[in-house]
């Protein structure tokens, strides 16, 4: 169970491999996070985030094998999940593909890749996971969302689509769980200097893996629903969100 002050003791992360995910690991597991299992693409990534979070003190470290885009066995998957391990405080939803824009223009199947490992995977994997959290009557779902999400730019349509869909199912998701005990929480960061923006020039307000764990831990604690990084950038878009389309199809790449 979440103790007193907020802190997960079991954590289930869906895109156990990712930056930010294996970041907020390393805060949970010294402040009491006694079970990590991390579920994701079979491969190096996936087994050195298991040895990290062994590493750490945890208790139980396992991988389990999670394809966002296998919608068909997501029920399958939670299940297996949930008998084995028992009640989850804490599901990290942190898998996603940034993709390529330029050549998912060119090319359909690439874009609804995109779309599906992001958006439709995803929310089918969260209904699944839902079923169980609602079913123990407690945890919290944090979904990591993006500020690409707001609104969409011509630059990256594809990937900032496939998050406003996430986003919007989420906000969805969690007003549907009021009254049984489970609570979602949203995440949207900005750009984060890392492994997905590898070679990119940053954009403004720039963050790290670290912040936004840091952000998420913090989030948890407090109860927040929504949660930008850095906090700023709630602000930034409260404004982007209404500027005009003549001027907001000239944003920058
Ligand atoms: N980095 C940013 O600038 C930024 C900004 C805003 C939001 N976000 C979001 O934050 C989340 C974590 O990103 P990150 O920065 O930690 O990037 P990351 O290190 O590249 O992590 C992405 C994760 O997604 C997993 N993944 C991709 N396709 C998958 C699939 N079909 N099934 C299962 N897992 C899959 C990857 O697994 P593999 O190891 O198997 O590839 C990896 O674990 C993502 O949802 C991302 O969109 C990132």
């Amino acid at each position: 169970m979440i103790d007193a002050v907020g802190r997960p003791q079991s954590v289930l992360v869906l895109g156990g491999s990712s930056e930010i995910a294996q970041a907020t690991v390393a805060k949970l597991v010294p402040a009491r996070c006694r079970t990590v299992v991390l579920a994701g693409r079979e491969g190096p990534r996936l087994s050195e985030a298991v040895d990290r979070a062994k590493a750490l003190g945890a208790d139980v470290a396992e991988a389990v094998a999670f394809d966002a885009t296998d919608v068909a066995g997501h029920g399958a998957f939670a299940d297996r999940v949930f008998d084995r391990f028992g009640d989850f405080d804490l599901v990290i939803v942190a898998a996603g593909l940034l993709g390529d824009q330029a050549a998912e223009e060119k090319d359909p199947v690439s874009a609804a890749a995109v779309l599906t490992t992001n958006f439709a995977g995803l929310a089918a994997a969260m209904l699944a996971v839902a079923g169980h959290l609602r079913r123990q009557g407690h945890g919290r779902l944090v979904v990591l969302s993006s500020v690409a999400g707001e609104r969409a730019r011509k630059a990256n349509f594809v990937y900032g689509s496939s998050k406003a869909g996430l986003d919007a199912f989420s906000q969805g998701l969690g007003d549907s769980l009021v009254g049984t005990g489970v609570r979602v929480m949203i995440v949207r960061p900005g750009f984060v200097v890392g492994r997905m923006t590898e070679g990119m020039s940053p954009a403004p307000f720039p963050t790290t893996p670290e912040a936004v764990a840091d952000a998420v831990v913090h989030g948890i604690e407090t109860g927040a629903s929504v949660v930008y990084v850095p906090p700023v950038l709630r602000w930034v878009f409260a404004v982007m969100r209404h500027l005009p389309r003549a001027v907001w199809r000239r944003m920058p790449g």
